[in-house]
């Protein structure tokens, strides 16, 4: 690709990312830019946190095509420290964009060593790395973006390296203000939680986290354009993590309650729905829209016997639908200030019967069709 291709396409890019507000959405489009433009089969992200390099996110062509569950790595889980022993420790010590040819015959003297561990879990085989530090304007270390794999000859060439140190700029940028929407997300949840001991910040990120999953398998099956998944994913995960805001207006009396709730009682609780959904009655962007939808309607059944408008099937959102079901998954499965635990066997028995009645019977389909998947996301998130 030519010099005036790359920088056109890095004014688009540009463009396209200002306004995204979901850190995951904003590192997967980064991923997939760079990739594109230098032709890599792979690629990952690393985020500091606590002064150590947390895996943060991962795209692979060859184990997308080969296997239809690489998402779960995604969810993998991995802290390296800030040293020089590893190829993204040395970039984030350096700072200074690292070429490597093969990473299984590193020249003598080099200190870091390349960690064969995704390869061996994945049957993935790494040759050629172009690691890249992601930094603030101030100079301050955000993350490690790394290419894998050139597609064509033999590495990564000097075009690919100035190309890397002008996205990664661009992107630090944005980086850092989907970071900043995303603590005060976090703080606006953390309010609503205090409200109610269940709702915890590891049940929210699981919500959301199931809910992305499900739609992403869904709209696969529907033939939805891989752009148009990609983009939605990242609103889906904030709307859904929100869906139970409206409870910052029920009495602590009622959502602490430790046992069964009258009539009356859940009657009020009910109102959860419709009350947080005003929150985002007028607003104008499409978070606003998503997050009013799926607050909504995530008490609505299939069968039209739910709450607060008793709407039924496919009047209920997608979103909802798909929303409803991991919210309900995820209940059952935890311990709850009014019940216990649920065995998974209890669960799965519980939401297959409810296949048609409480769910849409599709949505049911897909979620036990992912279930690894979502045995990661419950490992990634604990309480
Ligand atoms: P939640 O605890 O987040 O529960 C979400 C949904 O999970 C419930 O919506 C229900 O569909 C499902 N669920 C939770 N536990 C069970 C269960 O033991 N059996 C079955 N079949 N489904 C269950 P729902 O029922 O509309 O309740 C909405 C909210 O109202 C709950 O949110 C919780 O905050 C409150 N709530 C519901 N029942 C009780 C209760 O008996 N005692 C108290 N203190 N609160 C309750
Ligand atoms: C993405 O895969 O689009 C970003 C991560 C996510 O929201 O699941
Ligand atoms: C997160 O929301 O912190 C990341 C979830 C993921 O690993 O995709
Ligand atoms: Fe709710
Ligand atoms: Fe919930």
């Amino acid at each position: 690709m030519n010099t005036n291709n790359r920088t056109d396409a890095l004014l688009r890019f540009s463009e396209r990312i200002v306004d995204i507000e979901d850190i995951d959405a904003l590192l997967d489009q980064l991923l997939y830019e760079a990739r594109t433009q230098c032709n890599a089969d792979a690629g990952s992200i690393y985020l500091l946190e606590d002064n150590q390099l947390r895996f943060s996110y991962v795209q692979n062509d060859t184990l997308d095509h080969n296997r239809d569950d690489s998402r779960q790595y995604i969810y993998s889980d991995q802290l390296l420290p800030i040293d020089t022993k590893s190829v993204a420790g040395f970039t984030a010590s350096t700072r200074e964009i690292v070429n490597i040819k093969n990473v299984y015959r590193l020249s003598t003297d080099v200190d870091y060593q390349f960690n064969e561990s995704f390869d061996q879990k994945s049957g993935y085989r790494t040759q050629s790395i172009l690691s890249a530090p992601l930094t603030k304007q101030s100079g301050e270390l955000i993350g490690v973006l790394q290419l894998i794999n050139k597609k064509v000859s033999s590495g990564f060439v000097g075009e690919d390296l100035d190309y890397l140190s002008h996205v990664s700029t661009i992107a630090s940028g944005a980086i850092e203000r989907a970071q900043t929407s995303h603590s005060i997300l976090m703080r606006m949840l953390r309010m609503a939680e205090l409200r109610d001991p269940a709702e915890t910040g590891a049940h929210v990120n699981r919500v959301g986290a199931y809910s992305v999953e499900i739609y992403n398998s869904w709209a696969q099956r529907h033939g939805i354009p891989e752009e148009e998944i990609r983009a939605h994913r990242g609103t889906l995960r904030i709307a859904a993590m929100l869906h139970d805001v409206g409870k910052i207006a029920i009495s602590d009396l009622l959502l602490k309650k430790p046992g069964k709730l009258t009539e009356d009682e859940f009657d009020t609780i009910k109102t959860h729905t419709s009350l947080g959904a005003e929150l985002f009655e007028n607003g104008t962007i499409k978070l606003d829209q998503l997050s009013h939808d799926i607050i909504l309607n995530h008490h609505e059944r299939w069968d039209g016997n739910g709450y607060p408008n008793k709407i039924a099937g496919e009047e209920i959102p997608l979103e909802a639908r798909v929303v409803a079901l991991a919210d309900v998954y995820d209940a059952l499965i935890s311990a709850r200030s009014y019940k216990t635990a649920w065995s998974e066997e209890e669960v799965i028995k519980y939401l297959s019967e409810q296949a048609g009645h409480q769910f849409d019977p599709e949505v049911v389909d897909i979620f036990l069709s992912i279930q690894d998947i979502i045995q990661e996301i419950r490992n990634r998130y604990r309480e």
